[in-house]
């Protein structure tokens, strides 16, 4: 591969950018294949408007208002396409009825709340910050102990777990940390006779009931079951002296999409010009959603926990004005949160209009 190199640039990418300019990334295939780096004398988000419906946009997910007593009533969706959905939901009660969903694998965020997830596997208790992943055609029921939000992707494609590469098998997580279902007698919902499974196919819901407990496994083994991974036995991946692209926080993947989780780690305090937030960036290849967990949002200014970010392809993105300088004196990261790469272009759905901060494209205006 040729590096052309024209005017005024760094020898190393994010470190000792020139006074007074602004390093753009410009790649394709995420981080991973041929780029460029433009050094501009404005950011490329400091735009003074905006025509056409192609903008940064952020929902505040706190604002649903949905049903917490049954679960399909309480799923909302956000945004998706062909490969996957991305919904929010909010459950207060155990669920009535058993739910497979045989469009697609699920990865449940736990944001809040905890308790028992009940499956063809087996038990699994939950709690805040665990993703779960439930197979496509797994049967469930969930039954909170405490109120639940869950952020919900249905993926059209097996998820499935990061190569590690030159950072050896036990990076980011041990795959031996990862947690599946305990076999156990489980009960019928109380006062059910005959027991119903709602299936989702093509989008559609059908049920077929049964005389008896449907989750009636006492054995099973392979390959493929429930898994269940919380966030604080990810241990992220830092450089001290070099900021590193998101891929690096990679969770989990599939041929459409990737999952990252940004976890509370330090900055790039051994060397004084790094750059220490996300350099601005054009998603070309892919659209970038993010939830907002928990903890301070470092390089986003406006955000709170329980919000959902988007980035579509086409317009760059990066660190506000006030979180560049605000980040300058930081050393640590405190925040939580949950990416979503698309490679295909997603679309808002009708649910995510009611929750939108209109002015989120505004908040790069110094
Ligand atoms: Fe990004």
């Amino acid at each position: 591969m040729i590096v052309f190199n024209k005017g005024s640039t760094t020898r190393q990418a994010h470190v000792g950018i020139p006074s007074g300019l602004y390093e753009e990334e410009y790649g394709r295939d995420g981080f991973y294949g041929r780029y460029a780096h433009l050094y501009r004398t404005a950011p490329p988000v400091a735009w003074s408007r905006i025509e056409g419906s192609l903008r940064p946009r952020s929902f505040d997910l706190n604002q649903q208002q949905s049903s917490e007593e049954d679960f399909g009533a309480s799923r909302r969706l956000y945004l998706s396409n062909a490969d996957l959905r991305i919904e929010f939901a909010v459950l207060g009660t155990a669920m009535r009825y058993y739910f497979r969903n045989a469009d697609g694998d699920e990865l449940f965020f736990v944001h809040e709340g905890g308790g028992r997830l009940e499956t063809d596997f087996g038990v699994l208790t939950y709690e805040v910050g665990d993703y779960l992943l439930i197979p496509r055609g797994t049967v469930y029921r969930l039954l909170p102990q405490q109120r639940s939000r869950f952020l919900i992707i249905e993926s059209r494609g097996e998820l499935g777990f990061p190569e590690r590469g030159l950072l050896g098998q036990q990076a980011l997580y041990d795959p031996a940390v990862l947690r599946v279902p305990e076999l156990e007698e489980m009960q019928p919902p109380a006062g059910i006779t005959e027991c119903e499974i709602k299936i989702k196919r093509g989008g559609e819901m059908s049920s077929v009931f049964y005389p008896h407990c449907p989750l009636n496994t006492v054995g099973w083994k392979g390959t493929l079951t429930v898994w269940q991974l919380n966030v604080r036995d990810i241990r992220p991946i830092s450089c001290d002296r070099a900021h590193l692209p998101p891929s690096v926080h990679t969770t989990f993947v599939t041929p459409a999409f990737i999952v990252c989780t940004f976890l509370p780690r330090p900055l790039e305090n051994g060397d004084p010009e790094a750059l220490k937030v996300p350099f601005f960036h054009s998603n070309i290849d892919y659209d970038e959603v993010l939830f907002y967990h928990a903890g301070d949002f470092f390089s986003r200014v406006g955000i709170d926990t329980g919000m959902l970010s988007f980035h579509p392809q086409g317009i760059q993105h990066g660190p506000q004005p006030q979180a560049l300088a605000r980040n300058r004196k930081l050393t640590h990261t405190d925040e939580t949160a949950v990416m979503i790469d698309s490679r295909n272009p997603l679309q808002v759905a009708a649910d995510a209009d009611v929750v939108e901060n209109k002015d989120y494209w505004r908040s790069w205006q110094s």
